[in-house]
């Protein structure tokens, strides 16, 4: 089967901004591929280690990607979290596919 890789563009909390090539058969999700890029400190992203229950991985959904609709977990979780604005999401809760080609995201602050 062909190995297909996608392009992720995060600005992290610096305000840098990052092109990831990123694999789609790896089963991650996007809190796990800016974690393996190490765009946010050991222990300031993925605490809860992807269960939707810290928003330490929320960020902000800023190309016109189509994503699937959030889980009442995630929804739930954001109603607590700071600094939430319309595309906010939790990056822990986004599964990487060949659908995200060329998304972007801003780290949203710690918290
Ligand atoms: S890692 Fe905790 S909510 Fe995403």
């Amino acid at each position: 089967m062909e190995k297909l890789t996608i392009k992720i563009h995060v600005t992290d909390r610096q305000g840098e901004h990052h092109h990831l090539n990123v694999p789609t058969d790896m089963s991650m999700n996007l809190m796990e591929v800016i974690r393996s890029y190490e765009l946010a400190e050991e222990g300031m992203i993925g605490i809860c280690g992807g269960m939707a229950m810290c928003a330490s991985c929320h960020c902000y959904i800023t190309s016109k990607h189509q994503l699937k609709s959030p889980s009442s977990e995630e929804e739930f979780m954001l109603l607590d979290a700071n600094d939430v604005k319309e595309n906010s999401r939790l990056s822990c809760q986004i599964p990487i596919s060949i659908e995200l080609n060329n998304l972007e995201l801003i780290i949203s602050p710690f918290q």
